[in-house]
């Protein structure tokens, strides 16, 4: 099958001056990611790690990564805990971040997981939705005020991008038992018992995606321009959960479907978050397309979900932040 060919970055992509923040950089596709943008002269990049041991053994490898260390500016990249499966870790995150650089230019948002199985994360919720959205959104509202900041102080619009999956279109359950009118959404991925490895992911990356539908045309785009993007198909440890015939199946899946390196999964990421331009802003890219809005998500079911999930999400959020005023 096979997917298709990506063309590299520009040659004269320089992001120097530039602080970006990837989170879930201790591992694959952030890892990658880092290093493209500290390859780029990224000046100051911080990692968000749930593991400050594995992130700090990470940091030391990008430094030493001949590139990076064969340039003129030696950068900063500083440690940062964040476990994306905890609100107080999002928390105080944010509160860290904000005394840690002055300034945030650049912010990607990769950390994610897939699950098998029904587990929950601590906060009570079902993991895939706790960590691949809830904690995302929470992340956003607690950044937002330093977001804008740091777009008046540099003079440019902050980027931010959230690392989506095209199996939001198509792969999960809302289209097959669509939720009947007034069912909680978050509940429903509390309470899916039945939804397969597939299905859970795909789902919690539908929320992901119909919250930044929701969330971007309440931004100012010529301060803060959100996206987010899927890279295809990417060769890393995202299925090292599944148990033994599992990671067979996923492998074989990834031969036949022609996985990409983890570099091309990296240098997408790096194109939504810094290449691509304002009129991808609120915009899902699939490589380096803007995906068209799905067809489920434009629909009167889609758009039922949709504006569900915003008023849920937000009464959520406001148990356990004071929500921005252009949000609230
Ligand atoms: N691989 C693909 O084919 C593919 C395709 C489309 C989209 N994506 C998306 O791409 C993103 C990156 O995935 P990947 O393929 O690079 O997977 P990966 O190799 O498993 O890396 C996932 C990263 O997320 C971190 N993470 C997981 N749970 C976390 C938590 N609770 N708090 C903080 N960090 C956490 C991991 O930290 P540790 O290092 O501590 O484990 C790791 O650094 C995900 O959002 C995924 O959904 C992947």
């Amino acid at each position: 099958m096979g997917q298709s060919k990506v063309t590299p970055l520009p040659s004269n992509l320089d992001l120097a001056g530039k602080t970006a923040v990837v989170t879930g950089a201790s591992a694959g596709m952030g890892l990658e990611t880092a290093r493209q943008l500290l390859a780029r002269n990224c000046d100051t990049l911080i990692l968000a790690v749930r593991n400050t041991t594995k992130g700090e053994a990470c940091a030391q490898e990008l430094l030493n990564n001949p590139t990076i260390k064969a340039k003129a500016k030696c950068p900063v990249v500083k440690v940062l805990p964040l476990d994306v499966d905890r609100y107080e870790s999002v928390q105080s995150f944010a509160k860290c971040l904000q005394k840690e650089v002055p300034v945030v230019n650049i912010l990607v948002l990769n950390a994610g997981i897939a699950r098998l199985n029904m587990e929950r994360a601590p906060t009570g919720h079902e993991r895939c939705l706790q960590v691949n959205y809830l904690s995302n959104a929470l992340l956003l509202f607690d950044l937002l005020p330093n977001l804008y900041s740091s777009a008046e102080k540099s003079g440019f619009a902050t980027r931010v991008t959230w690392v989506g999956s095209r199996r939001h279109d198509g792969g999960g359950t809302f289209e097959s038992a669509p939720p009947a009118p007034g069912t909680s959404i978050l509940n429903r991925l509390d309470s899916d018992e039945r939804s397969s490895v597939t299905t859970r992911y795909a789902d919690s990356k539908l929320l992901c995606a119909m919250f930044m539908y929701a969330l971007a045309p309440r931004l100012d785009s010529s301060k803060i321009v959100l996206n987010m993007v899927c890279p295809g198909m990417v060769s890393t440890g995202m299925s090292d959960f599944l148990p033994w015939y599992g990671r067979v199946l996923a492998g074989a899946l990834k031969v036949v479907k022609g996985a990409r390196p983890v570099e091309v999964g990296g240098l997408l990421i790096v194109n939504a978050a810094v290449v691509a331009g304002v009129e991808g802003h609120g915009r899902h890219f699939s490589d380096k397309e803007i995906m068209e809005v799905s067809e489920y998500i434009r629909s009167e079911a889609g758009q039922a979900v949709q504006k569900t999930l915003w008023e849920e999400t937000l009464q959520e959020m406001r148990e356990i932040t004071s929500l921005p005023a252009e949000i609230s």
